[in-house]
């Protein structure tokens, strides 16, 4: 139960608190400090949390109230869903109030016909899963904090994953999204529907929009297949370059649902937190791990052939495929345990991405930068390299100050975004911009883009309601 302190008047105004407390109650606007830094903060840890309230809103009626009051207070408002994003776009950083939409996470029937589901922008991404696997259908989004992920967020924040190879990004999925603007509208764009070439379609500007432009209340999301057999090989790689090779070969050969890779040192990591035993006795610099569709006997005799013929050219050292369920979830583990494992260290994250047939010129350079900025420091790599998305973590020694870290971090992302720019590629490829990635925008997005992107806000939330400070400042 939330204490009944008075609202921080020094932050809002006394009379927007007291219609927060008649719209909610006290029990759905918090202003308890354990609840302030709960809701207040992301995944990161870069920026401290100091909103001024949390707000629990029921309904898409009281969110667009609460926006209203905003509106005439001059409040300002951060969306917030499962809070595990990594650019800091959930940080509630400035006096800002926290609108949490954890209480709305309803789930409609699966429409079996239509192969999609209705569900309100709280609900947690694994149980829209669990929804869809019960009626034999599949949202395949997925990745390593989808317990706790809300819908809404990976909307907002165009999530990715460890899937995408096969299935695309979050954006792929949205057929269907109901949002309040920062003038309280409520907007329902593009209704579920598969065709509708009816103008410029909005939804699409609400997907990967971090929340600057309103707050999304409803989805509707596609659904497919599962795939038949999913069978994962973890293959011990000596160098970079190999990495490429292999992925050029499974791409050809196999019917492929993940082509991810980590180094020794994330393998290390997450061995030792887990207790987990290392797939091989030997170490190699790089290890991948390849998810592919097992339809019959003869994909998986291809499969080791593939691997056979890798070993033959010099690329593959030593390989391990999973036998049963169990073993692949296992397998799987040595990915997906990373993140979370190494956030003891306050990992300076970056998430970059080019083109797929450009990966390997990436590589080399980001490779030719940590050996020149980072031999002192240890440097965990990892990624969904069959996508073209390297996730570069630079752990934060004991005994130096989080500025310190990342100030001297951020120095030598400026040069890793030079050579990320010189390619054409992404400084963000999935994490977003937030707060963490917004001084590095220009690397990615021109003058005339992010002009035309402060404009787009201001058609939406002319205000400037929502989620002040992100992705570029107003
Ligand atoms: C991942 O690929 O594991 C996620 O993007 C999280 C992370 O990069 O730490
Ligand atoms: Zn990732």
């Amino acid at each position: 139960m939330a204490d009944k302190q008075p609202v921080n008047s020094s932050r809002l105004p006394e009379a927007m608190g007291a219609s927060l407390i008649e719209l909610l109650g006290h029990e759905r606007f918090l202003t308890d400090s354990h609840s302030l830094q709960h809701y207040g903060r992301d995944w990161t840890r870069f920026v401290a949390p100091a909103p001024s309230g949390v707000l629990l809103p029921n309904s898409i009626g009281e969110i667009q109230a609460i926006v209203h009051l905003a509106r005439k207070y001059g409040a300002k408002l951060v969306p917030s869903g499962g809070r595990t994003g990594l650019s800091g776009g959930a940080m509630a950083a400035g006096g800002e109030l926290v609108l949490s939409l954890e209480r709305m996470r309803k789930i409609s029937p699966i429409n079996k016909a239509g192969r999609s589901v209705t569900c309100e922008a709280g609900a947690i991404t694994a149980q829209i899963q669990q929804a869809a696997a019960e009626e034999g259908l599949m949202y395949p989004v997925d990745f390593a904090s989808s317990g706790s992920s809300q819908i809404g967020g990976n909307i907002a924040t165009n999530a990715g994953g460890i899937q995408v190879i096969r299935y695309g990004m979050t954006r792929d999925w949205v057929t269907g999204l109901k949002v309040v603007t920062g003038t309280s509208e409520l907007l329902e764009l593009n209704h579920g529907l598969i065709k509708n070439n009816t103008g410029l379609d909005f939804r699409h500007l609400f997907i990967g929009s971090e929340g600057i432009l309103g707050v999304i209340v409803e989805a509707t999301l596609a659904l497919t297949d599962p795939p038949t057999n999913p069978r994962v090989m973890v293959l011990g790689i000596q160098s970079m370059p190999a990495l490429m090779e292999v992925l050029a070969k499974c791409q050809t050969r196999l019917s492929v649902l993940a082509f991810e890779f980590f180094s020794d040192l994330a393998l290390e990591k997450v061995t030792a937190a887990h207790s987990i035993q290392p797939p091989f006795q030997e170490r190699f610099p790089y290890y991948a791990l390849v998810e592919f569709e097992s339809i019959s006997t003869a994909a998986e005799t291809q499969a080791l052939e593939l691997v056979e013929a890798c070993m033959a050219a010099g690329w593959v050292e030593d390989a391990v495929l999973s036998q049963n369920e169990s073993q692949r979830r296992s397998l799987w583990r040595l990915r997906e345990d990373i993140s979370e494992t190494i956030a003891q260290w306050t990992p300076y994250k970056n998430d970059i991405s080019t083109t797929v047939q450009q990966a390997p010129e990436l590589l080399s350079s980001v490779d030719a930068l940590v050996a020149q900025h980072y031999t002192d420091l240890d440097v965990v790599w990892y990624g969904h390299i069959g996508d073209g998305n390297l996730h570069l973590n630079i752990l934060k020694p004991d005994g130096v100050s989080v500025g310190a870290f990342e100030e001297r971090c951020k120095a030598v992302s400026a040069h890793l975004f030079t050579a990320v720019q010189n390619l054409g590629g992404s400084i963000s490829a999935e994490h977003g911009v937030g707060l963490l990635k917004k001084e590095f925008l220009h690397f990615s997005r021109d003058e005339a883009e992010i002009s035309l992107m402060r404009g787009i806000k201001a058609q939406f939330d002319p205000d400037g309601i929502f989620n002040p400070g992100k992705v570029f400042d107003a």
